[in-house]
């Protein structure tokens, strides 16, 4: 069963689309079951100004994605690599056990976004 948290996330998910001027964007997938996430940033002064994402997978990981781009919003580069699956899942009120792996694609595409970003800066 999922939380409410969760539910709310899948059927009304925040900050979905398409970043054409990002500064960093990161891809995710999870061979098992097909999934796959895409994650756009934009930095300014080392603060995520703004996230969006695009997910193609079940409800919990678009509840994931959704999550990670409010969490992760006005946070520091360094802040946001420390997000990890379970926070996440933490924020959405716990997911199912065998949906665990799912919240590994918001945290994973997120710091690949920003590893992105950096090397382009670098
Ligand atoms: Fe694979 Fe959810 S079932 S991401």
């Amino acid at each position: 069963m999922y939380s409410k948290k969760v539910m709310d996330h899948f059927t009304n998910p925040r900050n979905v689309g398409e970043m054409p001027d990002a500064d960093g964007i990161g891809e995710e997938g999870n061979p098992v079951c097909g999934d796959a996430m895409k994650l756009f940033i934009k930095v300014k002064d080392d603060v995520i100004t703004d996230v969006k994402f695009q997910t193609f997978g079940c409800g919990a990981a678009i509840a994931v994605s959704s999550m990670v781009t409010e969490v992760a919003k006005g946070m520091t580069l360094d802040e946001a690599m420390k997000i990890t699956k379970e926070s996440l899942s933490e924020a959405l009120d716990g997911l199912p056990p065998q949906k665990m792996h799912c919240s590994n694609l918001g945290a994973d595409a997120l710091h690949k976004a920003i590893e992105d970003y950096r090397s382009k800066k670098a």
